[in-house]
């Protein structure tokens, strides 16, 4: 049975300048050349599906630009299916990113075309969405869009992994659609709007408390948290060498919901997808740094033997 994988979501052009360290205010830095990489939250999460094997489908709102047939283009060449990209008035969405040295990076995000997927436009979407066996959203479309989707779809049988990044506060009825609800440990606070002390196991179980149906919090280099019915539990992550994080959380989302929609048991799910965004974050790019399905399963052999 093929497994399908639907992303509803943003994709941008990010222009990248490795710089030595971050500007301050009123200072001009000479940065390397630039760098054109495909990007764009959705679109990553998509490619990274795909490239872990699930028939994928983005979803989403491009403009009439030439970053717009550059980021269908490498869409495509990573197997995910683009007939339900909308072309807008509004440019492609453009991510303005510097990247130091030791692979961190500051990001500054125009949404333009990304912005135009609204309520309507979704439903036009419909028929594709709810045909999903894992749908993948995240916040960085308008987040009415996104409340308006994620009801309907749960409420249709459709099983929904929200990534809520950007950070946003999160209503308790979307996150009863959440199954699961991915987030790194800042967005986890936001979604709560709760600054309480709390170690990563009682913050899973707080979105718990507060509706999600599974939750994962992303932990960089000290692995991921899961939460669910059976517990809440610590998935370690790889060492590895890092040399650009960008995209490194959206490689974790597509890998789970591509594994997820085969039928694996969330734990394992986060298990492949930790080795699939370890091996992103030792190249440069997001897209452009995902492997595929063989690579993936020989890097966790690999790590097995060692
Ligand atoms: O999550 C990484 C992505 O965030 C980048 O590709 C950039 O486009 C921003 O949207
Ligand atoms: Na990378």
């Amino acid at each position: 049975m093929v497994s399908n994988v639907m992303v509803l979501g943003s994709a941008n052009a990010d222009l990248v300048v490795e710089v030595p360290r971050r500007p301050s205010g009123g200072e001009t830095l000479l940065g390397s050349d630039l760098h054109l990489f495909p990007g764009g939250k959705g679109a990553n999460q998509a490619a990274a599906a795909a490239r872990a094997g699930a028939a994928t489908r983005f979803l989403g709102c491009v403009g009439r630009d030439a970053h717009a047939d550059f980021l269908l283009q490498n869409l495509a060449d990573a197997g995910v299916e683009v007939d339900g990209v909308r072309r807008g008035e509004r440019p492609t969405g453009t991510a303005m990113i510097l990247l130091t040295p030791d692979g961190e990076n500051s990001i500054v995000v125009s949404p333009g075309a990304n912005y135009s997927i609204d309520v309507a436009m979704a439903e036009e979407l419909a028929p594709a969405w709810l045909a999903a066996d894992v749908l993948v959203l995240n916040l960085e479309v308008p987040l009415e869009t996104v409340v308006h989707v994620v009801g309907r779809a749960a409420a249709e049988g459709v099983r929904v992994l929200l990534n809520a990044a950007p950070a946003a506060h999160l209503d308790p009825v979307v996150l009863q659609a959440c199954d699961p609800l991915v987030v790194n440990e800042y967005e986890a606070r936001i979604v709560l709007g709760s600054d309480r002390e709390a170690t990563f196991e009682e913050l899973a179980a707080d979105l718990l408390a507060a509706g999600a149906r599974s939750v994962v919090i992303t932990l960089g280099a000290a692995g991921a948290v899961v939460g669910d019915a059976d517990g809440v539990e610590v998935v370690p992550a790889h060492r590895v060498e890092v040399v650009d994080t960008t995209g490194a959380g959206d490689a974790f989302v597509g890998a789970t919901a591509c594994e997820l929609a085969r039928g694996a048991n969330l734990r394992d799910a986060v298990r492949f997808a930790t080795a699939m965004s370890a091996i992103a974050v030792t190249s440069k790019g997001a897209q452009s740094s995902y492997p595929d399905r063989d690579a993936v399963e020989a890097f966790i052999r690999e790590a097995a033997r060692a």
